[in-house]
């Protein structure tokens, strides 16, 4: 067998699995520059903190709730689109609508809350 040939087989080789492991990370990365921003735009830092409880609950601590369920995502998303009615103070009053129409954007500032 020619070497050469044999070691660009393996390097092609490499190369396959390498791609396919770089999409795959990819798929579940957050961009945090934009979520921050959205999050600022939004209004949610008012009542948000990574580590702290505000008025809401720390991105920590719904990381933590949701951690290992297969809908976090959708419910999350649902949350932030649609305001539901939340406590605050024992005031009851509609949840912040985040401030974007673009569902990826929405998807990466959830991944953001639960990666957190
Ligand atoms: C006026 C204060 C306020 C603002 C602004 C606000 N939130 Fe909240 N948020 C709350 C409160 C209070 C809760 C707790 C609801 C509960 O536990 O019933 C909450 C809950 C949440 C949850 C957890 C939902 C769950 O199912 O556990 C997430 C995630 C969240 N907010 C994200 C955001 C994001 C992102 C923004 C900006 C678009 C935002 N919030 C803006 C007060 C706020």
């Amino acid at each position: 067998m020619n070497t050469s040939r044999s070691m660009r087989l393996v390097q092609a080789t490499l190369a396959v699995i390498y791609l396919g492991a770089g999409a795959s990370v990819q798929a579940q990365e957050v961009d945090v520059a934009a979520a921050e921003a959205l999050a600022k735009k939004s209004n949610c830092t008012k009542c948000h903190a990574v580590s702290a409880k505000k008025d809401g609950p720390a991105y920590k601590v719904t990381a933590e709730k949701y951690k290992g369920k297969t809908d976090a995502e959708a419910t999350l998303i649902k949350h932030l689109k649609t305001g539901p009615k939340v406590k605050i103070d024992g005031v009851e009053e509609e949840h912040q609508i985040v401030k974007s129409k673009d569902d990826a954007e929405i998807k990466n500032l959830v991944r953001y809350v639960l990666s957190r």
